[in-house]
Parts: C-alpha cells; sequence; structure tokens
C-alpha cells in the first residue's frame, strides 16, 4: 500500500542552477529558495561547495548559505575537505557527499576514480558523524552511465553499503541521464528498501526520457517516500552528456496529492517560485503544473 505522506528535498537551486550557462545572481538565487521555503519546502540542496573552475555557476555558495533563512534541512553539496569545511564555516546543517557508481561518469565529475572517491569520503564521513552532522550520500549513476551504459544493480547496492557502513543518514539514489524504467526503478528501490532498514532511502529522478514520474511511482510502490525534484523541471550534470532536467517538483506534488498523498507543500506557491527564477534562466518552463499556472 501506498504511503500517507512523502518528503521532497527540493533541489532546484543546486542540480537546478548548475547546468545554466549564464551566471544567475546571488540575489535572484535567494528570492527563489525564500520563495521555494514559502510554498512549504522542508529539505532543500541550497547550493554546492565544488571548485568554481569547474561549476561558476555555484561560486556564490558560501553568500548563499549565509543569507538564507534558516528554516528545516539545509543541504550543501560537496566532494571534499575542503567544501565541507568552507560549507560548515558559513553555516550549513546538512553535508551532501556524491560519488559515481561508474568510474568513467566519476572522473568525468570529480576528477578520481570511483574508488579514490570514496577513500576520500570515508575519514570526512567519519568525522562529520562523530560530530553530529547530518549526511546525505548522492549516488550517481545508479541505473545507467552515459560512458559506460548499464550499471550492475549488484555494484550500485555494493556502494550504498558502504556509506551506510560508515553510518550516512540518507542515501539519494540517483538516475543522472533518465534512463531508467519504472521496473528498473521498482526493482532497484526494493532492494535498497530491505537492505537498508535505518537508512532514508530517497529516489532522485532526471526527466530525460519523461519517465520520472512513472520512476516515482514505481518507487513508491517499492516503499520510498522521499523524493528529490527541482522546481520548474530545472536541471542536470555539466559532466553528464545527455542529461537533462529533474522531475518538476510541481508535477510531483501535484500527482502525489491527487493520490491523497500529503507533503506540506503548495503547488500554486511552488509556482510562485518558478515565476520568481524562469527570467533568469535560459528558456521557457513548460512543466505541467507551472504552465496550468501561467494561462489561469
Ligand atoms: P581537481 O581539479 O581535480 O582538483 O578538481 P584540485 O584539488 O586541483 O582543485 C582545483 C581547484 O579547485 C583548486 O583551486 C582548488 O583549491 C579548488 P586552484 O588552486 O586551482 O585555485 N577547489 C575548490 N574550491 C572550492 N570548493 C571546493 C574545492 N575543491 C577544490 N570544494 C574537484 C576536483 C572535485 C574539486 C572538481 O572536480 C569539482 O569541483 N567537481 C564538482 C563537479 C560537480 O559539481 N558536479 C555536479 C554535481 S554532482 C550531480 O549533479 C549529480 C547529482 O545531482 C546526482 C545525479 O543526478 O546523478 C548529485
Ligand atoms: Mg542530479
Amino acid at each position: 500500500s501506498l504511503p500517507n505522506n512523502a518528503t521532497i528535498i527540493e533541489v532546484g537551486p543546486r542540480d537546478g542552477l548548475q547546468n545554466e550557462d549564464k551566471l544567475v545572481t546571488t540575489e535572484n538565487k535567494l528570492t527563489f529558495i525564500s520563495e521555494l521555503q514559502k510554498a512549504g519546502i522542508q529539505e532543500m540542496e541550497l547550493t554546492s561547495f565544488v571548485s568554481p573552475k569547474w561549476v561558476p555557476q555555484m561560486a556564490d555558495a558560501k553568500d548563499i548559505v549565509r543569507h538564507t533563512q534558516k528554516m528545516g534541512r539545509q543541504i550543501v553539496l560537496t566532494p571534499n575537505k575542503k567544501g565541507i569545511d568552507a560549507a560548515l564555516a558559513a553555516g550549513a546543517d546538512a553535508v551532501a557527499v556524491f560519488v559515481g557508481v561508474s568510474n568513467t561518469f566519476n572522473q568525468k565529475n570529480i576528477n578520481k576514480t570511483t574508488a579514490e572517491s570514496m577513500e576520500i569520503l570515508k575519514p570526512l564521513i567519519l568525522q562529520l558523524k562523530k560530530d553530529g552532522i547530518f549526511v546525505r550520500a548522492c549516488i550517481s549513476t545508479a541505473f545507467y552511465c552515459p560512458f559506460e551504459g548499464a550499471v550492475k544493480q549488484s555494484d550500485t547496492i555494493d556502494l550504498c553499503r558502504q556509506f551506510v557502513d560508515w553510518g550516512v543518514n540518507e542515501l539519494s539514489v540517483a538516475d543522472t541521464i533518465g534512463m531508467a524504467t519504472p521496473a528498473e526503478s521498482y526493482r532497484l528501490f526494493t532492494e535498497l528498501m530491505e537492505a537498508f532498514l535505518e537508512t532514508l532511502i530517497t529516489a532522485h529522478f532526471h526527466d530525460t526520457r519523461k519517465m520520472a514520474l512513472a520512476n516515482i511511482l514505481a518507487a513508491l510502490q517499492a516503499g520510498v517516500n522521499r523524493f528529490d525534484a527541482s522546481a520548474g523541471g530545472l536541471g542536470g550534470c555539466p559532466f553528464a552528456p545527455g542529461a537533462t532536467g529533474n522531475v518538476a517538483t510541481e508535477d510531483v506534488v501535484n500527482m502525489l496529492h491527487r493520490m491523497n498523498i500529503d507533503t506540506g507543500i503548495d503547488v500554486d506557491a511552488l509556482c510562485k517560485a518558478v515565476e520568481a527564477i524562469e527570467p533568469h534562466v535560459s528558456g521557457t518552463i513548460n512543466t505541467g503544473m507551472y504552465t496550468l499556472y501561467k494561462n489561469r
């Protein structure tokens, strides 16, 4: 049976904007974030502390964290100690680390093999847990890699198990290039839910092939009730060719509400947040609920 409640982790300000070529001003990002908070978002990836040479759009990470009003769980993404130290100094209260199951993708994304990344992350995560900080581990290319093709599901589970052994609070398991099918979503998330009873399991779908909502339904049926989503369907990883945006928060929330699954989020207010960011990103935003909102 399906859950009565689900949690949305809004990733628009991070995954949504990181792929935008045109720099969005810090002020416009902060307005987007505060509109998302007003819509009822309680957990959000605010930004990422990564190399500004690799992702220029995220160069203002410190200012984003400093100037965001505290509310719910404020997560920042980072690959290394430099990023973690800067994030905590700025006042972040949760850290997301990220690694690809596939070596080639991990190398393109963080210039390290998957094993090298895990070696770097282990002591950092153990220290964060000692300090009582919420740690989320984002698992990229959990289903498919843009360079290597299909990923062995046992490799994904093995990587997740290492993070669980180190005490992470949450696994966000990602279909980086939006290629998974509902059958694959159901299979992997069923295994994850059975294997890791003490860890929050979150599904992160990109919508390249328009299967993200179907994949979310399949994950719901597997018992998952936490979903990453990006307002306006913005997003994509600059180092994953062929990936487009994340599933749109307003469309996920609408689907859940119509199925009597509560999220505590207001769809109209979400659309206001999308309206606030739309003029500052490339292209027009055509998600289902936002299009209805604009034509109302
Ligand atoms: P590198 O060039 O191998 O390493 O990059 P480096 O140590 O030589 O660092 C290069 C420069 O960056 C140095 O500056 C460092 O100080 C600086 P320089 O000395 O040349 O002036 N630097 C930093 N600056 C600020 N914050 C930091 C930081 N670290 C180093 N934390 C590195 C290695 C990992 C840094 C680089 O590859 C990188 O930043 N990669 C990030 C890529 C990224 O952000 N990808 C997108 C996020 S993941 C994603 O979207 C997937 C996800 O959504 C799930 C899914 O859908 O799959 C989560
Ligand atoms: Mg992503």
